[in-house]
């Protein structure tokens, strides 16, 4: 069967064998099968380039259902299946007046793949709500909780992008989320600059949500309508000295101080100071109004969006002596 629509990039890549995963128990069914000696693991598909066929058994986990397991006043703890779509719970959410996944809002992908990258946008991140996920072993098909320490969060990264790489599959994830004295993250200017121009003042986390997601509409491309995977890299941060050998020579650029010794410049400005911005190669292109972003037009293959990536990264290398890196998982 082909992969076109399960992943956003909308790569056409064959799997040899497919199958849906809608229960746990489906799950420990097929990771004991011997359909094929070799696994692969698809989820929202939203965060991975595929550039050859999948000569595997492919898990389509699509595991659904959410619950409230405790509350109180103030907070509630609610668990969410691995299948469950994450802007669609973040909708649920936002309709209970559920706080804390609000700055979430419009990410792609389900809920399941979100602790792996610990996805992050407008100054939030997942393990700033998650308490715990739930994972299945690949080889011995044990349970194993995983807490927010033991996830290892760092920017876009956790312990299932290292040591945990292939290990698990998370078939649960657990939040602490508000439910009265919502605390609305505006550190991202331009929710602020938005919400002055709808004249909102004391902004509700409903709110937060409208203007990141039109924020994200006016930036990102829909995947339904143009395949990508979000940005496509990460912003390289920079030691102290790296960078400020960097903006003696280049004192317009962007940058965010992440700590003394860390400063992240965003890869976007790299790579459209480079003249990238809205470039296209067949059907590989860089996305015209967020140069992090690739897109494929049509038809690019996942070697044809490689190429691409391979010579952004190059001369952002050779201009700036700044090394970028991909964000996406790239499946070789
Ligand atoms: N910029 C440019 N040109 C561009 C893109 C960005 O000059 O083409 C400049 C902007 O003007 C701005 C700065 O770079 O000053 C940052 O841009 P933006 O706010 O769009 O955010 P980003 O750093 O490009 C990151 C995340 C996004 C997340 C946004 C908002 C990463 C790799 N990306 O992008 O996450 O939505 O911040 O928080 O950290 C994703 O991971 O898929 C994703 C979309």
């Amino acid at each position: 069967i082909s992969l076109k629509h399960y992943n956003t990039f909308g790569i056409d890549a064959k799997a040899s064998f497919f199958c849906e995963i809608s229960t746990i128990d489906d799950l420990r069914e097929a990771l004991q099968s011997n359909v094929h000696p070799n696994l692969f693991i698809i989820s929202g598909g939203s965060n991975m380039l595929i550039t050859k066929d999948i000569d595997a058994l492919v898990l389509y986990i699509n595991i659904k259902g959410k619950e409230i397991l405790e509350e109180d006043d103030d907070h509630v703890y609610l668990k969410v299946m691995a299948g469950e779509i994450w802007h669609d719970l973040v909708l649920w959410c936002l309709e209970r007046d559920f706080g804390g996944l609000e700055n979430l809002s419009l990410i792609p992908g389900h809920t399941g793949t979100a602790p792996i990258q610990n996805i992050g946008a407008y100054g939030v991140e997942l393990k700033d709500t998650m308490v715990r996920c739930e994972a299945i072993h690949i080889d011995d098909l044990s349970t194993k909780v995983f807490t927010k320490q033991d996830c290892a969060f760092g920017y876009r990264d956790s312990y299932f992008k290292n040591e945990g790489k292939g290990k698990y599959i998370i078939t649960s994830v657990v939040f602490k989320l508000t439910k009265r004295n919502h605390k609305p993250n505006m550190s991202y200017g331009a929710i602020g600059t938005l919400l002055e121009q709808w004249n909102i003042g004391d902004p509700t986390i409903q709110d937060v949500s409208k203007a990141i997601v039109a924020i994200r509409k006016s930036k990102l491309p829909d995947p339904k309508e143009l395949g990508n995977s979000g940005s496509f890299f990460k912003n390289p941060v920079l030691s102290k000295s790296e960078f400020d050998s960097f903006i003696a020579d280049h004192s317009t650029a962007k940058y965010y101080k992440v700590s003394d010794d860390a400063y992240k410049v965003p890869a976007g400005w790299l790579i459209e100071q480079c003249g990238f911005k809205g470039k296209r190669s067949g059907d590989a292109g860089v996305h015209k109004n967020q140069a992090l972003v690739l897109v494929n037009y049509g038809n690019a293959t996942g070697a044809e969006i490689i190429g691409l990536a391979q010579k952004i990264m190059d001369t952002v290398y050779n201009t700036y002596g700044i090394r970028i890196h991909p964000e996406v998982n790239i499946i070789k």
